[in-house]
């Protein structure tokens, strides 16, 4: 019975004496690691934020811009058409320009009179092709990763326009202890930090003719402004909606409370 009881004695010293070092290496633990990678969107200040807050136009015809020449290679716009770029709201180009990028893309159509697909020049009614016949397509030429269609892509990401400039602006060296797979590129801002996309912008990369430093932060934040643009090219219009909505109703409680007064007049007194 002694007996017994010491020996307890001396396994439960020895239980505490593990759970004590355990606690120690747990708390040990993250000093050793590295700290972590992965970084959250910055937030960048935007014209369009805010109840009466929208887009610069100037901005997002130079985001267009930037998107065409460095994105439009990889990147599909299935859902927006070539006019909607002059409709008001967003880059508003004039009729002539919107014909003029139009028809700088070829478009396939058909099939003729033989049966066959043929490919003819884009008019504004028409929508942005596709940069490739399909995904497995997509897929072969971009080391297996696919590059998603950009239409929606500032409303399908959380941390919208802040997240595309932070991944656009974000692609830096790894920190020395973390594993990056072959191909793929270090971007903190980017879930897993390895992305198969290669830096698309870098300084002086397209040409602005406003007079707009060609740096890469500003054409990530215009880029980012256009595709927020496009993945909503009726914003303007729902805020001016919402406004007017607004004064109406403002009226009409002032109206009802006129006419209740007045209904009531004879009660009170
Ligand atoms: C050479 C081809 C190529 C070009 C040019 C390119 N991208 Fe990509 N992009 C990719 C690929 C491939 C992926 C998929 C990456 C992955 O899944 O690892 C991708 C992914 C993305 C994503 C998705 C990130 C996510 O959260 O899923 C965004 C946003 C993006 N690109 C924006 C752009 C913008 C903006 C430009 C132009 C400034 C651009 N890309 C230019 C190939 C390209």
């Amino acid at each position: 019975m002694l007996k017994g009881l010491i020996t307890f004695r001396r396994r439960s010293r020895l239980l505490l004496g593990a759970l004590a070092l355990a606690v120690a290496g747990l708390a040990g633990a993250p000093a050793a690691q590295a700290a972590d990678p992965l970084a959250y969107p910055e937030s960048q200040s935007w014209s369009w934020t805010g109840p009466f807050g929208l887009f610069d136009r100037g901005q997002v015809q130079r985001g267009f811009k930037v998107y065409r020449e460095a994105c439009q290679a990889c990147h599909g716009l299935d859902l927006l058409a070539f006019r909607n770029l002059g409709q008001p709201g967003g880059p508003e180009f004039s009729e002539d320009e919107v014909r003029a990028i139009a028809a700088d893309h070829q478009i396939e159509d058909g099939p003729d009179r033989q049966g066959d697909m043929f490919m003819r020049p884009g008019s504004a009614a028409d929508r942005f092709p596709s940069p490739y016949p399909n995904e497995e397509a997509a897929r072969a030429v971009n080391m297996g990763s696919y590059p998603p269609d950009l239409s929606v892509i500032a409303k399908a990401r959380h941390g919208g326009a802040d997240y595309l400039y932070s991944l656009l602006t974000g692609y830096r060296d790894p920190p020395p202890d973390f594993v990056l797979q072959d191909g793929l590129h270090f971007n903190p801002y980017f879930p897993g930090g390895q992305i198969a996309m290669a830096p698309p912008l870098g300084d002086g990369f397209i040409e602005y003719t406003d007079g707009t430093p060609e740096t890469l932060e500003n054409y990530a934040r215009d880029v980012s402004a256009f595709l927020m643009w496009a993945a909503e090219p009726k914003m303007e219009e729902r805020k001016r909606l919402g406004f007017q909505v607004m004064i109406f109703l403002f009226a009409f409680a002032g109206l009802l409370y006129l006419s209740k007064r007045k209904l009531w007049r004879d009660v009170e007194h």
